[in-house]
């Protein structure tokens, strides 16, 4: 996701760059053929799990829910059939919707069994042995910077913490990844993408593509063409949210174009939309073969930065509720008809009144026609889009030639996509015959997608209706007294800052033996404005009244300190100002109540028996404009007047990076 904080520092960037989109002026009828050759090789539809967090819901989903969400997303012929996904390689910071833990929180740690992303990689293999496997770091662990805020203070040792994640993926999950990036949006340094290439290849890993930088065409593509050492690291060039264009730099490379970033859009009709104008303008006008959106399911609580902008809607774990939206089936009319592999022929381009066509085949044959026309009006990227045609009703005649022009006749698959809603999904309709000159004609209004097609093999997948959707449960509780957990975080806890996981107390064997540990003991290299306190939110943002209960044990003597929060009303890359009623308890006897995380506001304060390394209860009560707070069930301050912000999640969370741990946490919302 594009950071909203913090410009990406492009030292040398060229002024302007030439921007370049191929503007084809068509007539009304249109010839596909290949007698001249082919046009560029295809190389996947995909999406983005990660920067960050954005799956962190999907996991914690009950079967055979939880499968089905899968399904949608990556079993072939049946959903999206997405032929790419692209992963955070977590970093333990903030990267958007959450923090995602690193497999090295300390220098020598390693861990490859932490977050979902292992996990979810192989449920997607599962499905498509064939799918694209890439990873890509946002942030990363404190350690890597010795005290600054950059990966790239020991070249070698950043490019072998990435290359450990490479062979642990293989070494634990036999999971082969095929490219990998180098900062999301960040700066790149030269020689480090020189040394990742020359480590890669003698690990015996030359078969992992490099692609960089994620971030806009230059200044990768310059410089790209000033270094012939750093033009052959590099396999292909992935801008973000390239608009459907590319610069002449990029295409003198002669590298493989992508985006590997786009999309990012509220996951409604407009949204789907944007997705299908984008994946075919992309080749058209920036001759990119890959588009990868962001995100792939919207799996993080709605009120987080970006809310449903996921190809499909699975944020309900509680309710097993989730909702196939319309980009899934945007996706399916190119992915289930098309192989990276494939060639796109040199015949594509705009439509005389407005839309684009974009045709691609196997080689042997086949093809696949995809035709949309897609409005403005009503299809609306979050990023600007430059090529701006309107759309009104035309006929389009297509010549069919060289190998296809034996083509007699093509499977039709069609959307029609409304204001609010789309009228037809993915709607197979009847097949389409070619008349003896090779051509056909087809009338099109706006916002619609046809995909014209020899492949029999199309299908619009369906599992039974999933359960209604409803609240996150006004009670709820977590002993955290799992004895094998499936995964290292508790379900529903989102962390924002900071990393907070399963622990086994083995200095305590009786009801304090399972906790929820806090894990970073420093500041990550951050990728966003993280907190300077760590914190785990939880719950329904609607939350106003409510009762939180927490045991709390403090690690670190003197300077320690933890909180219990409730209406906590901000998260993701804005966490650093979230405001919220907050109640601190420190290891040098003090306790606090701020209406922020950061703690410059304060209601109250004084002294308490308190010190590190004993469990204590605390207790916040919230309701109406007042709250109260307990330790170890006695009153410690009592109606301290609140009244902004009005509602919020419930949280968790520490003073500094430093071990905390908590148990028993109890909500009760019903009040
Ligand atoms: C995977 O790719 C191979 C080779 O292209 C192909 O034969 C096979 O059918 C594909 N499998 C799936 C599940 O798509
Ligand atoms: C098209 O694809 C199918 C399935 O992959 C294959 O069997 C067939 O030979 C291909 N060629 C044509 C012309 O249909
Ligand atoms: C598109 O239509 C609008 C309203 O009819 C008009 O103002 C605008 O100039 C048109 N744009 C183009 C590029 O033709
Ligand atoms: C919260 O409690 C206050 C005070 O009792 C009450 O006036 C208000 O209606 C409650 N709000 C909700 C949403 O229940
Ligand atoms: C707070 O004030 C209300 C009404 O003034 C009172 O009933 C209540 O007992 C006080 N204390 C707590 C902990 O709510």
């Amino acid at each position: 996701m594009k950071a909203m904080v913090g410009a990406p520092s492009s030292a040398g960037r060229a002024a302007v760059p030439l921007l370049l989109c191929a503007m084809l002026a068509p007539g009304g009828t249109y010839v596909l053929d290949d007698s001249d050759g082919l046009g560029r090789e295809f190389d996947g539809i995909g999406a983005l799990s990660g920067g960050g967090a954005t799956s962190r819901l999907l996991v914690n989903y009950p079967e055979p829910y939880r499968s089905e969400i899968l399904d949608y997303l990556f079993k072939p012929n049946f959903g999206a059939s997405l032929h790419i996904l692209k992963v955070e390689i977590g970093g333990d910071g903030q990267t958007t919707d959450g923090t995602e833990p690193s497999h090295m929180h300390y220098a020598l740690d390693e861990d490859y069994f932490r977050g979902y992303e292992w996990w979810l990689m192989k449920e997607a293999k599962k499905r498509n042995p064939n799918i694209t496997l890439m990873g890509l770091p946002w942030s990363f662990p404190g350690w890597l910077g010795k005290g600054f805020n950059w990966p790239y203070v020991n070249l070698q040792l950043t490019a072998y913490y990435i290359i450990s994640w490479i062979v642990g993926a293989k070494h634990y999950h036999n999971l082969d990844i095929d490219y990998v990036g180098i900062w999301n949006e960040r700066t790149f340094d030269i020689n480090y993408i020189k040394m990742l290439r020359k480590m890669l290849n003698n690990q015996g890993l030359q078969q992992v593509k490099i692609i960089a930088s994620d971030n806009l065409w230059e200044p990768i593509s310059a410089s790209m063409l000033l270094d012939p050492e750093l033009l052959k690291a590099i396999d292909v060039i992935g801008a973000h949210y390239p608009g459907t264009c590319t610069v002449m730099d990029a295409t003198l490379t002669g590298k493989k174009l992508w985006s590997s970033e786009d999309f990012s859009t509220f996951n409604n009709a407009l949204g789907a939309g944007c997705w299908g104008r984008i994946l075919n303008q992309n080749y058209i006008n920036g001759y990119m073969t890959s588009t990868i959106a962001w995100n792939l399911v919207a799996s993080y609580y709605q009120q987080l930065p970006y809310g449903r902008s996921g190809l499909m809607t699975a944020q309900e774990p509680w309710s097993g509720h989730y909702v196939v939206e319309s980009p899934i089936w945007i996706s399916a009319h190119t992915t289930q008809f098309t192989q990276p592999g494939w060639y796109y022929l040199k015949t594509v381009g705009h439509l005389e009144k407005g839309g684009s066509y974009v045709a691609l085949t196997d080689g042997l044959g086949n093809l696949t026609i995809i035709v949309e026309t897609m409005s403005h009006k009503h299809s609306k990227c979050i990023r600007p889009f430059l090529p701006y045609f309107n759309v009104s009703q035309q006929f389009a005649t297509f010549f069919l030639k060289g190998s296809f022009s034996q083509i007699t006749e093509l499977q039709v698959w069609y959307t029609k996509l409304g204001k609010m809603s789309a009228k037809f999904l993915f709607k197979q309709l009847a097949p389409l015959r070619v008349n003896s000159s090779g051509s056909f004609t087809l009338e099109l209004h706006e916002d619609e997608l046809f995909t014209l097609t020899t492949l029999t093999t199309g299908r619009k997948g369906n599992h039974r209706l999933p359960p209604e959707s409803q609240p996150f449960p006004a009670r709820y509780e977590d002993d955290f007294n799992i004895h094998y957990p499936p995964f290292s975080e508790a379900p529903n806890f989102a962390d924002q800052t900071g990393v907070f996981e399963y622990f086994i107390n083995t200095e305590d064997s009786g009801d304090h033996h399972f906790t929820l540990r806090q894990v970073l003991n420093q500041r990550p290299i951050t990728w966003a404005a993280d907190a300077s306190n760590t914190i785990s939110i939880i719950g329904d943002y609607k939350w106003t009244n409510l009762t939180i209960t927490c045991d709390v044990y403090i690690e670190t003597p003197e300077k320690g300190g933890v909180f219990i929060a409730g209406r906590v009303n901000k998260g993701g890359i804005f966490i650093r100002s979230a405001e919220g009623v907050f109640f601190w308890l420190f290891a040098n006897g003090r306790y606090r109540v701020t209406s922020d995380l950061a703690g410059w506001s304060v209601y109250d304060l004084g002294h308490v028996d308190v010190t590190a390394k004993k469990w204590y209860t605390l207790t916040l009560i919230i309701k109406g404009h007042f709250s109260s707070g307990m330790l170890n069930g006695k009153l410690l301050w009592e109606n301290v007047s609140v009244s902004f912000p009005k509602n919020g999640w419930a949280a968790i969370g520490t003073y500094s990076f430093d071990f905390a741990q908590f148990d028993n946490f109890h909500v009760d919302a019903t009040l």
